[in-house]
């Protein structure tokens, strides 16, 4: 098992294209902070123009490289997720760093108009379609990372007849289920990416103060109001970036791929995560969903 002291925030990231989605908020905002201060041209997906456009003009003065670039997309929908990858291979010819950042809660369950149950929709259908549709910029870098964020609070069993909460649902359920299906994901993808130049790599930022949870309502939204006010229990998004920040840059992490990391150490998960049978029937499950959605987005268009 790697357990790799970093080497400090320090590493360029001059010359380097990353796309970091949830850049408007908490973690994936102090991610692109400190990789815009490294160098890195920082290509920004946020959902709400305003918010996204206030947060680019913060970026862009911590930035020394290029400008930040800014799309929008709602990655709970999977035709938005669609004209987003149209848009970035309009504008981008590679990115060498995609970190799949963004993700939600919901109080109660909600479906997208595809369909889906949202929290499984935004948290990890949007990172499997995403990192498919953009696979090929990934392979035009000379070593492209590919980084999704999770949590060492994942689920350590996997239903797939409630995959969707459609049987019983509840909030700390489908998002622990979301954070599991993160990593069961990134270690597949390792497993068939093997051999090329890009590599998969999942993290947690562990407890951190940000707005995650904020947008619930009701009994459920007392657990992260009584969290936030313990403020010893959790970081700040500019301490808990460096673990994004050191996946996404350090060299140390050349060529290595399919591992979990918090605190810049390798960690292990839980036990079903290595559980190759589970991890190929999501996948499986995952591309089905995503190419009838597809199929589907293309007849509509
Ligand atoms: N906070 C923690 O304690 C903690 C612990 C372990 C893991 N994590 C993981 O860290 C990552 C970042 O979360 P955070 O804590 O920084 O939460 P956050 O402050 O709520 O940020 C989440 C980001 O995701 C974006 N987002 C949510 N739904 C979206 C949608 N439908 N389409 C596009 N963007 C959407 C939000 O956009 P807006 O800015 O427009 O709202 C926001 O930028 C998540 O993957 C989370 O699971 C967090």
């Amino acid at each position: 098992m790697l357990s790799i002291e970093p080497r400090g925030n320090e590493i360029s990231m001059s010359g380097k294209t990353v796309l970091i989605t949830g850049a408007t908020s908490g973690l994936g905002l102090a991610t692109a902070l400190l990789l815009a201060e490294r160098g890195a041209e920082v290509v920004m997906v946020g959902r709400d123009r305003k918010r996204a456009n206030f947060m680019r003009t913060e970026i862009a003065q911590y930035a020394s490289g290029s400008e930040p670039i800014l799309f929008l997309a709602d990655l709970s929908s999977q035709a938005e997720i669609h004209r987003l990858a149209e848009k970035l291979h309009g504008s981008l010819s590679r990115i060498d760093v995609l970190i799949n950042n963004a993700a939600t809660v919901f109080a109660e369950r909600e479906v997208t108009p595809d369909g889906l149950e949202k929290t499984f929709a935004v948290n990890h259908l949007a990172p499997f379609a995403l990192t498919h549709l953009l696979l090929d910029l990934l392979r035009a870098a000379p070593a492209g990372r590919i980084l999704t964020a999770s949590s060492e609070f994942h689920s350590g069993e996997l239903d797939f007849s409630n995959l969707q909460g459609q049987r019983q649902y509840n909030w700390l359920g489908a998002y622990k289920r979301s954070k599991l299906c993160n990593i069961l994901f990134t270690y597949e993808l390792s497993r068939r990416l093997a051999g090329s130049t890009i590599t998969a790599n999942c993290f947690s930022p562990g407890p951190t103060l940000t707005r995650l949870g904020d947008n619930m309502r009701g009994l459920p939204a007392a657990v992260p109001w009584l969290l936030k006010r313990i403020p010893s229990l959790l970081a700040f998004p500019e301490g808990a970036a460096r673990t994004p920040v050191y996946v996404a840059s350090s060299p140390d992490l050349d060529g290595v791929s399919g591992r979990f990391f918090r605190q810049c150490r390798e960690t292990h998960t839980k036990q079903i995560t290595y559980d190759n049978s589970v991890a190929v029937r999501l996948w499986n499950m995952s591309q089905a969903l995503y190419e009838s959605r597809a199929s589907a987005g293309s007849r509509t268009e």
